[in-house]
């Protein structure tokens, strides 16, 4: 592996974050709007990845047991539109993006040692989530089928972020 002077980490780990920050932008943006909910879906996927280290990683119990519920309708959004792809025949992702979509995925959650922290991390996600949902929900291409879809993971991914963010209210 490259012989990285230790001092640089940090500075490479900045850019890698601010990489990763703009990198959501695509997500919802693709030509084809099959290709942008592959997209979503693989956004879903690392989110998935995000909520299980998480729901590791935190102390409270009332956080697991509300990050495992949002845990479960991320899998329902992977399993409802993956649904809805292979319905017209086209191949569907299997998990998340090499490239992360995420600003702050698993790797990143993993070395967060406070609650206040992992929710921090965790909101940035579901600013991810919500604007590429809120992007597709605009698309003009929509697919018919998938508006009732989009839309309810729209519901869901602002209920996410709005309790993260009642309870770093109270943190
Ligand atoms: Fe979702
Ligand atoms: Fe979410």
């Amino acid at each position: 592996m490259s012989a990285r002077a230790t001092g640089s980490c940090d500075r490479a780990d900045v850019a890698d974050s601010i990489r990763r920050s703009t990198m959501v932008t695509f997500v919802g943006t693709q030509k084809e709007f099959s290709d942008a909910l592959k997209s979503l879906i693989e956004l879903d996927y690392d989110a998935i990845e995000a909520y299980e280290e998480a729901i590791h990683r935190v102390d409270g119990q009332t956080y697991k047991e509300v990050l495992k519920e949002f845990t479960q309708d991320h899998k329902r959004h992977v399993h409802e539109l993956s649904n809805l792809l292979l319905s017209k025949g086209v191949e569907v992702p299997k998990g998340p993006s090499i490239k992360q979509l995420l600003t702050k995925g698993k790797v990143v959650i993993a070395t967060l040692i406070s609650d206040k922290l992992i929710l921090t991390a965790m909101r940035s996600n579901e600013d991810d989530t919500n604007t590429a949902y809120e992007r597709m929900n605009s698309r003009t291409d929509i697919w018919p089928e998938a508006q009732s879809l989009i839309l309810s993971g729209l519901a869901d991914e602002r209920k996410h972020k709005s309790w993260i963010n009642e309870q770093l209210q109270r943190l």
